[in-house]
């Protein structure tokens, strides 16, 4: 897949600033040169840019911007134009208050800041129609650009009054009738019954807080408002030339938008890395980053964007390190393994003040292109050419599914049990996934919308599944009858999509196929001793969350060691049709979920990026026929290859014994 026939090659750039520069044209002509340099083919422009475009009200002015574009086209860099909707002038905040967000406590923001405009407001949508439009018909067939970037890292809600009409709108249209509603968000509790629309309210601290459902409600409404919004920008500049594609930066583990259906309004995902390396165990931090990567893989199916990363540091961490030497490449690698098709930085030259003004950036105040930064970005840029004939490879089937859902997510924020408040789904998820990860099997992620299709997989996890749709767990059951792999959690099949508890007992509609029950939730406090004892006898510590099992015909694989439930099965089997299903009751320690998953993979034959041992800390990713070593271990590391293969990075053969330095990384093909 390539998301632009103008230049189908890997991206190498970012975000790009010359609106603060634009009294200074020595340094915006030498950009230019300097970006060749670096090997950069790409930056993003124009991002903040709104108040140098519309001067005032109606008062256009584009020749800056006309001027860098063909300056940057002059010298053979690609544009990927932004819609400047992140951030709004001072003038439109002062003569249209209704574009400034509201928050929780009904107070309207003032002008300031970025991200903060109101996503109902007629007005802003019409300001950002016309400046669409004008972008549009003025660069949308530039040879030039490349791609539209809507607006910047959408996020957020408002409380004013258009978004609370809208969010009465978008309920009735998801309930028909009050009666309905009351339902859906089981009003009898607390004398919470509605009794006319306009008494519903958004949630939140000055108003209610109690109701899941609502809760819920808010967020599936919070999505489609921005995703709405997102789609006027992209329908906006689409008039215009239909070709042109559209991507937004997404961020990672963001909570506030079911980022699947977000997806759905886009054409490319792009977002926006910014792993803590350096900062305890690096094989965590790129297991954690690994997962970002794929699941935003996984949003469209396709290969997808690194939009922006730091070429050294960031600022607005409590400890902003430098990335260490080798992890530059490294990290941009990882991106590669995982589907990206760019390495893109924030930024590409340090402004001298505001809040950014000591972000990490492609070039330093000093001016210079022979810094350790400068080089260690050219290195990527010209790593990234040779890698082109990966660029549109066909991706590599994974054979292995995740299942990571919004709702649910929200679901078990907003639930009042187990560890109240602290139930890490996300970090939940990551366990199971980096099991999968150090054994190099690929992963996709998929959600409980209707369009998902189970059937192309071996396996499929289901990690605390708390909030199960009916037809999702319909699709369960079809998936293990036909012959599939099901390993479901603790905390499974416990609500419906309103986040009403299922009546009849736990996982809703998959007792018969998991041979199990789940009955009550166990939470420990960490001083609390729990472990798994497999039947082979190994042990593996639990905590956090046990469940109590009821056996309904599964095969006990290993059993609880302590407390009143010791001896009872914590990890089950059970064969269903032509398939079988694992139960897992409590939350195993990471070595426990590695032996599980080493047993499951041998088991169904998942394959794997290299059949062969690896030292600890070097991952094998395969991605488009080549597979990318990486050591995360922070230490050199030997690796016997059993096979012969060459390096594309560097074009060396590679065999037999070899030490891979600290942050290392080869991309090999036979
Ligand atoms: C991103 C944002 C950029 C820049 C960067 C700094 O979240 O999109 O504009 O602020 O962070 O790391
Ligand atoms: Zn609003």
């Amino acid at each position: 897949m390539t998301f632009t026939p103008k230049f189908p090659n890997f991206l190498h750039g970012g975000d790009y600033n010359p609106d603060q520069w634009l009294d200074r044209p020595d340094i915006l002509d030498r950009d230019v040169e300097m970006m060749r340099k670096a090997h950069v083919n790409a930056v993003s422009v124009g991002i903040f840019s709104w108040a140098r475009l519309e001067i005032e009200d109606g008062v256009y002015d584009f020749t800056w911007l006309d001027e860098v574009i063909d300056r940057l086209w002059r010298g053979g860099i690609h544009v990927v134009l932004a819609t400047p909707s992140g951030a709004r002038p001072a003038w439109m905040a002062q003569k249209y208050p209704e574009v400034l967000r509201v928050n929780e406590q009904y107070q309207r923001y003032h002008f300031g800041g970025r991200h903060n405009h109101c996503f109902t407001s007629p007005v802003y949508r019409r300001k950002v129609h016309e400046m669409d439009t004008r972008l549009a018909q003025r660069y949308a067939n530039h040879p030039a650009v490349i791609l539209w970037h809507l607006s910047n890292e959408f996020s957020g809600h408002c409380y004013c009054d258009y978004c609370q009409e809208a969010f009465r709108g978008w309920l009735k249209k998801r309930y028909g009738t009050l009666e309905a509603l009351n339902q859906a968000w089981w009003t009898s509790f607390w004398a919470h019954r509605y009794t006319d629309w306009s008494q519903v309210e958004a949630p939140g601290p000055m108003a209610e807080t109690s109701t899941n459902g609502m809760y819920i409600d808010w967020r599936r409404f919070a999505t489609g408002q921005c995703k709405d919004f997102m789609m006027a920008e992209r329908d906006a500049v689409q008039a215009i030339n239909p070709e042109l594609k559209v991507t937004a930066n997404l961020m990672e583990r963001f909570w506030d938008y079911d980022y699947f259906s977000l997806a759905e309004g886009m054409d490319v995902v792009s977002w926006d890395a910014y792993p803590m390396w350096h900062s305890g165990d690096d094989v965590a931090r790129a297991a954690e980053f690994a997962m970002n990567h794929d699941m935003m893989r996984s949003f469209k199916d396709q290969p997808f964007l690194l939009m922006e990363s730091t070429p050294s540091q960031v600022n607005w961490k409590p400890v902003n390190k430098l990335k260490r030497s080798g992890m530059h490449l490294l990290s941009s690698m990882q991106a590669l393994a995982h589907g990206s098709q760019s390495v893109m930085y924030f930024q590409w030259r340090k402004g001298r003040g505001a809040a950014e003004q000591f972000h990490g950036a492609v070039v330093d105040h000093d001016g210079r292109d022979d810094t350790r930064v400068f080089k260690d970005v050219t290195s990527v840029g010209k790593a990234l050419e040779g890698l082109r004939p990966l660029y549109d490879k066909e991706k590599s089937p994974a054979q292995a599914c995740i299942i990571y859902d919004w709702s649910n997510w929200w679901a078990i924020d907003y639930a009042q049990t187990g560890q109240k408040g602290n139930m890490q789904y996300f970090d939940s998820v990551n366990m199971h996934y980096r099991s999968l990860w150090e054994m190099g099997v690929n992963v996709d992620f998929r959600d409980e919308r209707e369009c998902t299709d189970l059937s192309r997989y071996k396996l499929v996890i289901c990690p605390m599944l708390f909030m199960l749709k009916e037809s999702f767990a319909q699709k369960l059951r079809d998936f293990v009858e036909n012959g599939g792999t099901l390993l479901m959690t603790y905390f499974s099949g416990v609500v419906d999509e309103s986040g009403n508890a299922w009546l009849g007992g736990a996982p809703h509609n998959l007792i018969d196929v998991l041979g199990v029950r789940a009955t009550e939730l166990d939470a420990l406090f960490p001083e609390d001793k729990q472990a798994l004892r497999m039947t082979d006898g190994r042990s593996f510590p639990i905590h956090e969350l046990c469940e109590i099992p009821e056996m309904h015909g599964a095969e006990g694989l290993g059993a609880y060691e302590e407390d009143f439930y010791a001896d009872l099965p914590c990890l089950t089997r059970n064969r269903f049709g032509k398939g079988q299903a694992y139960y897992l009751a409590a939350k195993v320690e990471q070595e426990g979920l590695d032996a599980i998953y080493a047993d499951i993979a041998d088991e169904l034959e998942l394959s794997r990026a290299m059949n062969q041992e690896l030292p600890r800390g070097v991952i094998a990713t395969e991605r488009g026929g080549a597979v990318f070593l990486q050591n995360y271990s922070g230490k050199a590391q030997q690796v016997v290859f059993e096979e012969k293969y060459t390096d594309m990075i560097t074009g060396a053969a590679v065999e037999g014994e070899h030490i891979m330095p600290a942050n290392g990384v080869m991309v090999l093909v036979k």
